[in-house]
């Protein structure tokens, strides 16, 4: 393989960057040219292609954000979006690709292989930490660390005025960042899809908390809940204590930005590296992740279908600390 392209696609994540350096770096290493692909599979489709050197990743590897842009293209999706992506690969010798991004990067990814047998390897970006196939995602842990930020401050102000606060992180489907935000965050209570959490449940959490003295409350409330968004909940929650003096934080967007944290940079590195070398040994339609400390190379169709559980011992964790 003697050139090989890397991009960005889907939500962006913090240590993104440090991936595109880990390929970009590994590719030369080997002797191999490497082209970056702008906008993700949207910059593939118009032709969007940079050549890099060592030097175009200079000074990134701290940043957050992507220096190749992203996007969540829906061209890509179509038979004549992937053509004419496969058309400018062509164009410009490219023997591998490497797909840094989540669930619909590695969709997109898998088909494309399929169609056109270009080899791909994927590196798992993405704050949600929901991929089959690692134990961790890139972002993963700067976004839980963002989100642990904010939750603590919100902590001293619910704490000053005896509120109840109602925290909604993302995640999408999954409770991944919910999870440790509560524990560390001492949340009395968390939503996450993957238990049954009832909003009985969360009132006589409240009244048990007000019968012991306590004064103030953080719910932490993963988007993807099956009892609705943390506004919603917080609603239903009031029609049946109107007394309650309540507050909704949505952290939203700020958990994907910022610094990726070490272990963050440690892990998109190892990644980079594991899909350039991959790609050279023959690798394709996987994508690259870590299990146990372990360097795996799961198929794109498993990491995207197969489901990715929680440990229950976390979900009790919150039960048995907020007595
Ligand atoms: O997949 C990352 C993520 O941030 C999810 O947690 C969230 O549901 C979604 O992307 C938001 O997407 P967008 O940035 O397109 O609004």
């Amino acid at each position: 393989m003697k050139r090989i392209a890397v991009l960005t696609s889907g939500g962006d994540s913090p240590g993104m960057n440090a991936c595109i350096r880990a390929v970009v770096r590994t590719a030369i290493y080997y002797g191999v040219e490497v082209f970056g692909i702008r906008k993700g599979y949207n910059g593939l489709i118009k032709g969007d292609l940079i050549k890099m050197e060592s030097s175009s990743v200079s000074n990134t590897i701290q940043k957050g954000g992507t220096i190749l842009k992203s996007a969540r293209s829906q061209d890509f999706m179509t038979s004549e979006g992937r053509q004419q992506a496969f058309e400018h690969l062509k164009k410009h010798d490219i023997e591998g690709l490497v797909a840094i991004g989540g669930n619909g990067t590695f969709t997109g990814a898998t088909l494309f292989h399929e169609e056109f047998g270009i080899p791909i390897v994927g590196a798992p970006g993405t704050i949600d930490n929901d991929l089959y196939g690692t134990d961790y995602t890139i972002g993963y842990d700067t976004a839980v660390n963002t989100a642990l930020d904010a939750i603590d401050k919100i902590r001293d102000t619910a704490d000053s005025h005896e509120r109840v606060f109602f925290v909604e992180v993302m995640g999408r489907d999954s409770g991944y960042i919910a999870m440790p935000c509560a524990i560390g965050g001492g949340a009395e209570i968390v939503l996450i899809p993957e238990t049954k959490t009832t909003i009985p449940d969360v009132i006589s959490t409240l009244q048990n908390g007000w019968s012991r003295s306590k004064t103030s409350f953080i719910i932490v409330v993963a988007e993807g809940d099956e009892e609705g968004n943390a506004t919603e909940i917080a609603a239903r929650v009031k029609e049946a204590i109107p007394q309650m003096d309540a507050r909704v934080t949505i952290l939203g967007h700020v958990q994907r930005g910022g610094s990726p944290t070490a272990a963050d940079r440690l892990l998109a590195s190892q990644i980079g590296i594991a899909c350039v070398e991959g790609l050279l040994n023959g690798k394709k339609d996987v994508m690259a992740g870590f299990v146990n400390n372990r360097l795996v190379y799961t198929p794109f169709k498993d990491t995207i279908t197969k489901k990715k559980i929680i440990n229950q011992r976390f979900v009790r964790m919150v039960e048995i600390l907020s007595v």
